[in-house]
């Protein structure tokens, strides 16, 4: 694990009068090479997601629909960002623990990952993730 920043990173946008358009390209747009892709979606109301690090899994989430918020722990200090368009996502370096919540009604939360699913690769476990994170 490496001790890097969050970031909120612009995609393009190609505004047209018959819909909005925008994409990303791994290696690209965003640092990492995409393995996988899942969506959080039909969220009840008050509802809080993902709560856990990842020892080697970066992420890059967009708020497809609706809105919600990420909240990221660096250990000493918590970062909240409210992701509500989807022209603009949140990179999520490895090694930072992180949820979702505030969801909207109808919000969809795409997940790109650089990893294939793999429980081992969760630290579930916030005195761990203190811990491990006080070690780097
Ligand atoms: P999890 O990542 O633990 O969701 P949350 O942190 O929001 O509770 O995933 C929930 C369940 O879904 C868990 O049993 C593992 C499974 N899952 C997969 O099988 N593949 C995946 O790509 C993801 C993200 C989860």
């Amino acid at each position: 694990m490496k001790k890097q920043l969050p970031e909120l990173i612009d995609l393009p946008k190609i505004d047209d009068p018959r819909g909005n358009l925008t994409f990303l390209e791994e290696e690209n747009h965003i640092p990492f090479r995409i393995r996988r892709v899942y969506w959080i979606y039909d969220v009840p109301g008050g509802q809080t997601r993902g709560g856990h690090a990842f020892r080697e899994q970066q992420e890059f989430i967009v708020a497809l629909s609706g809105s919600f918020d990420v909240v990221v722990n660096q250990g000493l200090d918590e970062q909240r960002f409210h992701l509500n368009r989807s022209y603009f996502g949140l990179y999520v370096p490895d090694g930072l623990w992180r949820f979702l919540d505030n969801f909207s009604t109808n919000s969809v939360a795409m997940v790109l990952s650089s990893t294939f699913y793999s429980e081992g690769d969760y630290i579930r476990d916030f005195e761990e993730y203190l811990r491990l994170r006080n070690a780097m």
